[in-house]
Parts: structure tokens; C-alpha cells; sequence
């Protein structure tokens, strides 16, 4: 049931106020997508100019969604720049997306504890620490759940709500009805390296990577998977999602990257879109294809 994107049955929670922390990659688009799904939403990151950043890349996804300025500028006045983290004793759901350290996430969630409203939903969008760790310094650890999203997130409708050995399933029940407040799909998960997607798509990315090395051309690699199917092709979707970040997944998968052309861009610093330079080069958010 929960798998065709439905709301859990006679479950009538819906949450109107959100406060995500971190607004890099993720934490920026998640708030956008929950702005454009009518909440109103707190973003908090520790540099402001992340935070600026992030609340103005959001510009382009209310201009997709909403064409009329009224609506538009009402979106735009949803989403609130909150470096101090005002909102997180307002919000129904508070969701992390900093650095992917657990003592870092750790110390975060024993403040988060102490100042979120009953009731509300505590979620992480870790995609590689284990969510007993995470929460182990918290009072009530079944309180945690995992939030998992995918780059880019205005374009991937699966979320992952992952199940930690701890949580409790009205948690769980929380963080799919919230999902599909914010129209997407949810999937609940257990708490595996990997989850579910991560386990099936990372040996796909890296199987073309490998291609790549072998001398194949990268964007004959992302057409091909296109013409298959598939919204966007490995290569660009490695750039997409951060290269930092695929080497750290493979790494907790057990997938080895050492000398590879991923690690010697990751060494140079150069990380995909985030950095405007990965495999592609990265202009105004899209890649620079060769003519
Ligand atoms: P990012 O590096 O783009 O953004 C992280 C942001 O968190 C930065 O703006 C940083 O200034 C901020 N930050 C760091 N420590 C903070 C703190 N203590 N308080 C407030 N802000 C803080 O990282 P990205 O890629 O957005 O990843 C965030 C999380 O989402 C990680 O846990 C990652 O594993 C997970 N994730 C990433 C995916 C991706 O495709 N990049 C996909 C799914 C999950």
C-alpha cells in the first residue's frame, strides 16, 4: 500500500510547518519542494552565505510551479531564512541534511530534542550512518526516522523512510504521511547500508564510471541510458548528486574507488554541480555537452 505513494490508512496527520537544517545540495531543495507544496518552511544552515544561496536557487522551481506572481511571491514569502533556528519549536517536522559525520549529527539531535514541540517528526537525511548511532544520544531514540531524499529533489518523486532498529512505527506512519503531503512517493525501508535505491544504483553509476575509464565516451554512457529510459543518464547523475558523496556511499557499500578517475576528482576538489565541476563542466545548473 505504502509502496504505491499512499498515505498510511485513517492516518489524518498533516503537517503545515517545516524546518530543515542544512542548505546545501539537499536541505535547500527540500525545503523548496515543501514550500511548493504549501508549507511554510525554516531554513537554517551555519554559513549564511549557503544559506542565501540556497534560498535563491529555489527561484527557479516557483517559477516552474507557479506562473502567477501573487502565487509566486507567496511561495517565496513561505520560506524563511532562519540561522538561528527560530522555527525548529514551531515546525511538525524537522529535517537535517548538514556534513554526513555522525558526531557532528549527534551533537545536533541532543540540541534538536530539547527544543522541538511534542509530537513533531525528527528526521535525518543521512544516506550512509546508521540511524541507532545518530540517535543514541537522544532521551527518546525512537523518536528518529530517516528521511531520504534524492538529487535532484524537485525531480525524484521517491522518498525513503527508513526504520531504525529503534524507531517507532507512529513515526514511520509520520514521515510517509508527510511525504505525501509533499506529493511524493514514500518508500519505507530498513535501516541496511545503502537502504533500498543506493544498494541497486550505486553499482550502476560505477559500472559506468568503469566504462568511462575504459575510454568510452561519457556522453554516448548518459544518452544511451536516456534513450533507455532513464531521466538522466549515470555519469551526469554522479555530477548531480556529488561525486564526494557517491565515493563515500561506495565506500559503505564495500565498493572500492581508489585510483580511480572519481577519487582523483574528488582530491582536486572537484565535485560535480555543487562545485561547477565534475565529469561535466557545470553552467547556470546544467551541464556543458561538447558540440
Ligand atoms: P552539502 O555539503 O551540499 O550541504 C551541507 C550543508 O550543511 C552545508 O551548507 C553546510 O554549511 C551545512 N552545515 C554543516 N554543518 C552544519 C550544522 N552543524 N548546522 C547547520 N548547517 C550545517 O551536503 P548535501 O549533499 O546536501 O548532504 C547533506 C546530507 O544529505 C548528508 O547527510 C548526505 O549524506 C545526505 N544526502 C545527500 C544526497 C546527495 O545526493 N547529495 C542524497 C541523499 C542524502
Amino acid at each position: 500500500e505504502l509502496l504505491k505513494g499512499q498515505a498510511p490508512k485513517g492516518f489524518k496527520w498533516r503537517p503545515s510547518r517545516v524546518h530543515v537544517i542544512g542548505a546545501g545540495t539537499m536541505g535547500a531543495d527540500i525545503a523548496g519542494v515543501c514550500v511548493a507544496s504549501g508549507m511554510e518552511v525554516t531554513l537554517q544552515d551555519i554559513s549564511a552565505e549557503q544559506l542565501e544561496k540556497g534560498i535563491k536557487a529555489q527561484g527557479k522551481l516557483f517559477a516552474r510551479k507557479f506562473k502567477m506572481k501573487p502565487a509566486r511571491d507567496a511561495a517565496k514569502a513561505r520560506l524563511i531564512a532562519d540561522p538561528e533556528g527560530k522555527g525548529i519549536s514551531r515546525a511538525d517536522v524537522v529535517i537535517e541534511a548538514i556534513v554526513e559525520r555522525l558526531d557532528v549529527k549527534q551533537k545536533l539531535f541532543a540540541d534538536l530534542e530539547t527544543k522541538i514541540k511534542p509530537g513533531a517528526v525528527l528526521a535525518t537525511n543521512t544516506s550512509s550512518l546508521k540511524l541507532e548511532d545518530i540517535a543514541s544520544p537522544l532521551k527518546d531514540p525512537g523518536r528518529l526516522i530517516g528521511l531520504h531524499f534524492f538529487s535532484p529533489v524537485a525531480q525524484m518523486p521517491l522518498v525513503e523512510v527508513v526504520r531504525g532498529a529503534n524507531t517507532r512505527d507512529e513515526e514511520v506512519k509520520k514521515g510517509a504521511a508527510f511525504v505525501t503531503a509533499i506529493d511524493k512517493f514514500p518508500l519505507i525501508t530498513k535501516d541496511v547500508p545503502g537502504f533500498l535505491v543506493n544498494k541497486v544504483l550505486t553499482p550502476y553509476m560505477f559500472a559506468a564510471m568503469k566504462r568511462l575509464e575504459e575510454g568510452e565516451d561519457k556522453e554516448k554512457i548518459d544518452e544511451a541510458a536516456r534513450t533507455f529510459g532513464m531521466p538522466m543518464g549515470p555519469i551526469e547523475l554522479a555530477d548531480n548528486v556529488g561525486l564526494d558523496i557517491c565515493a563515500h556511499v561506495a565506500k559503505i557499500l564495500g565498493q572500492s574507488s581508489e585510483g580511480s578517475r572519481l577519487d582523483r576528482l574528488v582530491a582536486s576538489g572537484r565535485l560535480g554541480k555543487k562545485t561547477g565541476e565534475g565529469f561535466y563542466v557545470w553552467k547556470d545548473g546544467k551541464p556543458v555537452k561538447s558540440d
